[in-house]
């Protein structure tokens, strides 16, 4: 028998309309940018496989809607999932405060068996725009948040110079496998 492993994992991408969560994965699996926003409506997915040590993992991204007007998923799409990207964009003070609210809908709608253990990961991105002179959170206030919540990890990554986004996803990767 192979001792390559198959593995499907569900990851769901949240966070406020305009931070970036297209982006992010529109980087990550087409390595394409663009400038041009379009509202995602409703949720969809894209798939990526990577090889982690005897695995072949199939990772399977939903995105999501960051308008309200458009937010209607339902319990039955949170469910089964294997990891939680929570996003931020660290220009706007907002996107960083409703990080909690985020947090808390992914737990109330997914239930995970052990809420405390649930694996989340936190990207702060944008953090090309004005080289850094427009941000308003700071990598530190960031990571106090992160380490309030359990120590999520953190990544502060730019979708638009493909910043630290291999580095996040396979983070997720891993965070999800070892939660499967
Ligand atoms: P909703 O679908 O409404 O929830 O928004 P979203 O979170 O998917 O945001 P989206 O990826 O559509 O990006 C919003 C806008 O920000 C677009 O105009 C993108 O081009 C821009 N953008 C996304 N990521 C970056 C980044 O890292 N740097 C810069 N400079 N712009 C970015
Ligand atoms: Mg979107």
């Amino acid at each position: 028998m192979s001792s390559r492993r198959r593995t499907l994992l569900k990851v769901i991408v949240l966070g406020d309309s305009g931070v970036g969560k297209t982006s992010l994965m529109n980087q990550y699996v087409h390595k394409k940018f663009s400038q041009q926003y379009k509202a995602t409506i409703g949720a969809d997915f894209v798939t990526k496989e990577l090889q982690i040590e005897d695995r072949l993992v199939t990772l399977q991204i939903w995105d999501t809607a960051g308008q309200e007007r458009f937010q209607s998923l339902g319990v039955a799409f949170y469910r089964g999932a294997d990891c939680c990207i929570l996003v931020y964009d660290v220009n706007v003070r907002k996107s960083f405060d409703t990080l909690d609210n985020w947090h808390e809908e992914f737990l109330n709608q997914a239930s995970p068996t052990d809420p405390k253990t649930f694996p989340f990961i936190l990207l702060g991105n944008k953090v090309d725009i004005d080289g850094g002179n427009s941000r308003v959170v700071s990598e530190k206030k960031a990571r106090e948040w992160c380490a309030s919540k359990g120590n999520i990890p953190y990544f502060e990554t730019s979708a638009k110079e493909d910043y630290n986004v291999d580095a996040a996803f396979l983070c997720v990767a891993k965070l999800a496998l070892a939660n499967d």
